[in-house]
């Protein structure tokens, strides 16, 4: 297939890159710089010359709490840059393969979210990657993911390490509960949707919720330090509380992946030990 991947500088769009590559594809992948996705000529440029099958849009503005104080960026890149890259995949009839998140919901559910669940984002960052699904045609699938952890780029297992290696005690919130996701076992997941030319919402993430005071003790375990120096707190007492809400429950649960026969991802543990080995050999 001939496939055009936004925001290939991204920790996903990076992984996306390989993947496809590896299963030889041809690929186009546009990082920021080559493609800026708020302007409709550029993006109409890219896909009308590339003439993709599918694309896999992975570009957007990610900085939450940021979004909070700049809401019209969020919704010029999220949404309206969305709507460029539906608007030209039509004139050449290709699928379009959105990746959205689990701040689309709004966390009070008790248990985990499937794809038919009312969405109703709490933030700003929520509210325009939501738009940005509105913006989809026929033709298209919503890959709803959370709390992204790669190789390439700032993510949570490289904060937890580094706030590990400059304090003896490291303070995480116990009261909101997601699902760990790697970017490599994300990407691979989204090469499979696409080559099957899935259309509609997939919840795909790693197996294995928990809260942000579990998942920072397992990257202690991974990395054979001690876990017991991570202290669990509550979201109130956050000092200085952070601009944007965040999901109470974000759980997706893989309904749509269930239901159509796909086998569900592997436990977090297992990319985690892995990207935590990767970082390593990067550092030593
Ligand atoms: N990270 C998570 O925990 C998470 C969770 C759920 C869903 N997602 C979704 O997963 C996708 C990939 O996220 P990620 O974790 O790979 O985030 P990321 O590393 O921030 O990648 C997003 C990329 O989009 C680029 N970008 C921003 N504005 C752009 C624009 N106007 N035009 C073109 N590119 C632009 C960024 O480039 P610059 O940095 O150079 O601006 C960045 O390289 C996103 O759609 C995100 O909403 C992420």
């Amino acid at each position: 297939m001939r496939v055009l991947i936004t925001g290939a500088g991204g920790q996903v769009g990076h992984e996306l890159v390989s993947v496809f590559g590896a299963g030889g594809h041809e690929v186009a992948g546009f990082d920021h710089a080559s493609l800026d996705i708020t302007s409709r000529d550029a993006v109409h440029a890219a896909i009308v010359e590339f003439h993709p099958d599918a694309i896999v849009h992975s570009a957007a503005w990610t900085a939450v709490d940021a979004c909070e104080a700049d809401p019209d960026r969020a919704y010029a890149v999220n949404a309206m840059g969305t709507r460029f890259i539906a608007e030209s995949a039509r004139l050449v009839d290709a699928a379009v393969h959105y990746i959205s998140t689990d701040y689309v919901f709004d966390g009070t559910k008790e248990s985990a979210y499937v794809e038919w669940d009312q969405t109703n984002p709490q933030s700003v960052y929520g509210a325009s990657k939501l738009a940005g699904e509105h913006e989809l045609g026929e033709n298209s699938s919503i890959i709803r993911t959370s709390w992204v952890c790669g190789f390439h780029g700032p993510n949570m297992v490289k904060t937890i390490l580094r706030i590990a290696a400059e304090h003896e005690t490291l303070s995480f919130v116990d009261d909101q509960r997601g699902c760990p996701t790697f970017a490599d076992d994300l990407a691979a997941m989204i090469a499979q949707l696409v080559v099957e030319r899935r259309t509609g919402i997939f919840h795909v993430t790693n197996a294995g919720p928990v809260s942000w005071y579990e998942f920072a003790r397992e990257v202690l375990l991974a990395s054979g330090q001690d876990p017991d120096r991570v202290l669990p707190v509550a979201t109130a007492d956050l000092q200085p509380p952070r601009p944007a809400p965040r999901p109470a429950n974000s759980v997706l649960d893989h309904a749509a992946l269930r239901l159509s026969g796909i086998d569900t991802m592997a436990d977090f543990r297992d990319p985690l030990r892995r990207l935590v080995a990767a970082l390593g050999e990067v550092t030593n």
